[in-house]
């Protein structure tokens, strides 16, 4: 398919420049864990949204290269924070940097990297700089609100659905809604166009996360690239976690209760126990009706666009569907 192909040649461009950026620096105990992370790979979801947005209405997408990689300087980032944060051992396939260092390694390179991130901007167009610049320090600021709240609501019993997808929106869906506003307002689309493109990155970021919180618990461990059942020995209130308390009754939820207050326990046996309840309560099945409907909405939003580049949506939607059929 042409369209496969054209997605294919802007995904490579964008990791050839990613691949190039300059993140090296001394002391190398700083930098070192910036170009292990960066180099592990990963999906680079949000930079190739970025670019595809900007290419519904212009084709010099080579042009908003760096700004893309700013976007995934700063997710890598998040990232490192984040696994410090869930206690977890891999990240695509590797050791985590706070594993394969220790931890201030990691607080200290994350902070490097988003003052890199910040960095990769300067180079957006005099007459886009402040609008970008606001929009993304207001996201950014905005994930660090949703990783608080996934941290405070680990130690809540009970997070209400609502909670959950604000609390989703905030650390996930903003990011993914902002690269692809940057793409139309670096495009100079309208506010109209821009703002749509937002909402339909927000309605695809909820629906990315539930599918991260499902394959946390039911992907195929040597695909996935990070530890199958970490939300369940973490108590994270995932989507499913949030579900199987509201529908759990009698000993199911006895069970639930019992294993989300263990203390000492073989963490095996509770990944084990706690997929055997979201099995019996149909929680996979629940979370993937919820996902669909959240890409459903985003699609929608996409027929809103007055930019009428089929092609260019074309692309928008295919990358759209890997993410909802993918396996890590
Ligand atoms: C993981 O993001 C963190 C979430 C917000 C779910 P990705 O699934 O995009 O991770 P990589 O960059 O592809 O490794
Ligand atoms: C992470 O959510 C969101 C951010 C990094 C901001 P998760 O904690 O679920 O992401 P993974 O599963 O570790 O990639
Ligand atoms: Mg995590
Ligand atoms: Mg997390
Ligand atoms: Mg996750």
């Amino acid at each position: 398919m042409i369209n496969d192909n054209q997605l294919e040649e802007i995904k490579t461009t964008l990791e050839q420049h990613i691949q190039a950026l300059d993140l090296k620096g001394k002391p190398s105990e700083l930098y070192d864990p910036i170009t292990y992370l960066m180099g592990l790979g990963g999906k680079r979801i949000r930079p190739l949204l970025t670019l595809l947005a900007y290419n519904l209405y212009k084709e010099d997408y080579q042009k908003v290269l760096s700004p893309a990689a700013g976007i995934e300087v700063f997710h890598n980032f998040t990232l490192m924070h984040d696994d410090i944060m869930d206690n977890a051992p891999l990240r695509r396939g590797k050791a985590t940097v706070h594993e394969k260092w220790d931890d201030n390694t990691a607080i200290l390179s994350g902070d490097v990297m988003l003052v890199k991130a910040y960095h990769l901007f300067l180079s957006i167009a005099p007459e886009h700089l402040k609008e970008s610049l606001q929009l993304f320090s207001k996201t950014a600021a905005e994930v660090c609100e949703g990783q608080q709240l996934d941290m405070n609501y680990e130690k809540r019993e009970f997070v209400s659905e609502a909670e959950y997808l604000n609390m989703i929106r905030l650390k996930t869906a903003v990011l993914l809604g902002f690269s692809l506003q940057l793409g139309a307002v670096l495009a100079g689309a309208s506010k109209e166009d821009a703002s749509h493109l937002y909402d339909f990155g927000m309605n695809i970021g909820i629906a990315f996360q539930l599918k991260d919180d499902l394959l946390d618990v039911y992907a195929d461990k040597e695909k996935f690239g990070k530890q199958v059942g970490g939300d369940i020995l973490a108590n994270k209130k995932t989507y499913l976690l949030v579900k199987a308390n509201e529908l759990a009754t009698g000993p199911a939820s006895e069970s639930l209760k019992k294993w989300l207050n263990a203390e000492a326990y073989n963490p095996e046996e509770k990944v084990k126990a706690v997929t055997a309840l979201y099995d019996e309560l149909k929680i996979k099945e629940k979370t993937m009706e919820l996902m669909d409907d959240y890409f459903e909405k985003g699609f929608n939003q996409l027929s809103s666009l007055q930019v009428k580049n089929t092609n260019g949506l074309q692309l928008l939607q295919n990358l759209t569907h890997n993410l909802a059929n993918r396996e890590k």
